[in-house]
C-alpha cells in the first residue's frame, strides 16, 4: 500500500515536479493532491499533467492564520495524506498546524541550516564570503527553519558566482535529495522523534545526511 504524499506549493513547483517524477519509480508512495496559495502556480499545470488532485487555497479569503490553516488540513486530511511536503510554499503556518502534522511535515530550505535561516539566502551567504552553500530537507518545527534536518547537499561558491549561478546550481541539488527524503519517509527508514531525525534507526547529525551526489 503506497503511503499518500500532499504537497504544499506558491510558485513554479520544480521540487514538486522531482517528487512527482520520482512517484512514478516508486513503490512506496504517490502524490495525491497539491495546494497552492497562489492563484496562477505553474506547479499547479504540473500536477494537472500528472493527473493529481489540486486545490486552490487563497490566503487573502481567510480572516486570519487560524482559519487558513484549518482549511488547508481540512484538504490534507481529506487526500488522507501520511505525509505533508513543503516545496517553495510562502505562508508561514501556525503552531497549530505545526503541531498537528508533528513528524510528517518536512520543507526543503536554500541553505546549509543552520547557516542562514530566512530569505535571500544565496546572496547572503555570496556576502558572507562563505566557501560553499546549499539546500536541507528539515522536519518543520514551531520555530522557522529550526527543525530537524535530514539531509543536505552542498556546492562550492565560486569568485565569479553571482545570486542568480548559485541559485541555479542550489536548485538542481534540491531536485535531487527533497525525492530522497520522501522516500526514506514513505518507505519507513525515516523517522522524527523528540526534535531529532533518525534514518534506520540512527540518529542523524546536526545537519543531516550529506549528500555526495
Ligand atoms: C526553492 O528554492 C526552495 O528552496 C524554496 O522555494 C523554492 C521553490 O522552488 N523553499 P520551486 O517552486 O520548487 O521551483
Amino acid at each position: 500500500m503506497k503511503l499518500s504524499v500532499v504537497v504544499l506549493i506558491s510558485g513554479s513547483g520544480s521540487n514538486l515536479q522531482a517528487i512527482i517524477d520520482a512517484a512514478a519509480n516508486s513503490g512506496s508512495y504517490k502524490v495525491s493532491g497539491v495546494i497552492s496559495n497562489r492563484r496562477g502556480a505553474f506547479g499547479f499545470e504540473r500536477a494537472q499533467r500528472a493527473n493529481i488532485a489540486t486545490a486552490l487555497i487563497e490566503h487573502q479569503q481567510f480572516p486570519d492564520r487560524e482559519t487558513f490553516d484549518k482549511e488547508l488540513a481540512r484538504q490534507i486530511d481529506a487526500w488522507g495524506a501520511d505525509l505533508v511536503v513543503l516545496a517553495g510554499f510562502m505562508r508561514i503556518l501556525t503552531d497549530q498546524f505545526v503541531n498537528r502534522y508533528a513528524g510528517r511535515l518536512i520543507n526543503i530550505h536554500p541553505s546549509l541550516l543552520p547557516k542562514f535561516k530566512g530569505l535571500d539566502t544565496h546572496a547572503r551567504a555570496i556576502a558572507a564570503g562563505e566557501a560553499e552553500h546549499g539546500c536541507t530537507v528539515h522536519f518543520v518545527s514551531a520555530e522557522l527553519d529550526a527543525g530537524a534536518p535530514i539531509i543536505q547537499a552542498a556546492t562550492p561558491i565560486h569568485s565569479d558566482d553571482k545570486v542568480e549561478t548559485l541559485q541555479q546550481r542550489v536548485h538542481q541539488l534540491e531536485h535531487c535529495i527533497y525525492p530522497i527524503a520522501v522516500e526514506w519517509f514513505c518507505s519507513g527508514r525515516l523517522q522524527e522523534r523528540d526534535g531529532l531525525a533518525y534514518l534506520d534507526a540512527e540518529p542523524l547529525g546536526a545537519s543531516g545526511q550529506r549528500y555526495e551526489g
